[in-house]
């Protein structure tokens, strides 16, 4: 089959379309014919081995662990091992590939089924395949950490992107009021999904007004982290998603400092794998009941991988990038 690999760390230029074997599935697992497969900030984190920390689990000198990168995807089931109970040959799924070893990169690729939901007829392949890692991650920032309630207050800075634009509508179908902070080609999304108030990050500043939040979600946020305290509500939230070694710095360690004694918290999002397969099912659960929609930014061939990974590392996309096979 043929599939994106690396083969070094480094730039979208390490990328090959080239030929592999074809997996085969396991007892638990299906071959799915990939469709689409999306692009998410943790294929060129790994791709570039940026942090550095992400050699430890891939290999120090040269990837090999996750010789194919993509963990999203959607597609049609092509064979099944022999405990597989709640799929079929010929079954359009979508889901995350993230614990079998990644690899949606390619025109197949093996997925538990327990990280598999069937795609909905009313939702496209490359809408489906844009859902698992960022929906994931915005509902256990939305929902586990932000732990946002009915008639709350949240502002979600970031709100354009891949992570944000999950965030807002998970946090409308949780029942909260909202304050997006994007840029002006995202705004029309933000008010369609439902934002009480939009606010432009290249001519306001959230952080110099006198509004207090519940809950502060901070994808790729840049504010010092004492700003983010003082505009949270007393026993308020702060949720960093994404961002540069100071601000994981300081959601990790200086928050321990710098909240200490105050009855706000900070918390700094790594994925929880545990409840990966429970989240895939309750965004299912949202897709269906219409409360949650996908934004196609771009589609590329999957041959053009190293030219959507270019355009997502720019940090402007508006919704999601999807690679089409
Ligand atoms: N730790 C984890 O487990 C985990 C898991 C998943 C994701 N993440 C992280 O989450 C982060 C976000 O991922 P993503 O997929 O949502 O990114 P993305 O799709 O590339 O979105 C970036 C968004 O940020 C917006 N933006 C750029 N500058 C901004 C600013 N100054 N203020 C407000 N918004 C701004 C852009 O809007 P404009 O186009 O308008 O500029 C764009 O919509 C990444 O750093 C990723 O590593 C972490």
């Amino acid at each position: 089959m043929r599939a994106i690999t690396y083969h070094r760390y480094g730039g979208p230029e390490v990328l090959e379309y080239g030929d592999v074997p074809q997996p085969v599935p396991k007892p638990e697992q299906v071959l799915i014919e990939v469709h689409a497969a999306s692009v998410n900030a943790a294929d060129y984190r790994l791709m570039r081995a940026d942090p550095w920390l992400a050699r430890l689990g891939n290999g120090l000198f040269k990837p090999k662990k996750w010789p194919i990168l993509g963990s999203d995807v959607a597609g049609v089931v092509v064979a099944v091992g022999e405990k597989v109970k709640r799929f079929k040959v010929g079954d359009a799924v979508f889901g995350d590939a993230f614990a079998d070893g990644r690899g949606s990169f390619a025109e197949y690729v093996c997925v538990s089924e327990s990280m598999l939901c069937a795609k909905p007829t009313s939702v496209s392949f490359e809408e489906a395949a844009a859902i698992p890692l960022a929906g994931i991650t915005a509902l256990q920032g939305v929902r586990d950490l932000g732990k946002i309630e009915q008639g709350q207050s949240i502002l979600i800075q970031g709100a354009g992107g891949g992570v944000g634009t999950f965030a807002l509508q998970i946090a409308k179908a949780l029942g909260a009021h909202v304050t997006a902070v994007c840029g002006s080609k995202s705004a029309d999304l933000a008010w369609q999904f439902g934002a009480e108030r939009v606010m432009n990050y290249a001519t306001e500043d959230f952080t110099r007004e006198d509004r207090h939040y519940d809950v502060i979600i901070a994808i790729n946020g840049y504010h010092p982290i004492a700003d983010y305290k003082r505009c949270l509500k007393p026993g308020g939230r702060y949720v960093m998603i994404g961002g540069d070694n100071r601000q994981i710095f300081e959601a990790l360690l200086r928050s321990r400092w710098e909240f200490r004694g105050s009855d706000k918290s900070a918390f700094a999002l790594t994925v929880n794998d545990s409840s990966r397969a429970q989240d895939m099912q309750t965004l299912h659960k949202l897709l269906t009941a219409g409360q949650l929609k996908v934004v196609i930014d771009r589609t590329f061939s999957l041959h053009e991988a190293a030219e959507a990974m270019r355009y997502v590392e720019q940090g402007h996309v508006r919704g999601k990038v999807v690679l089409l096979r």
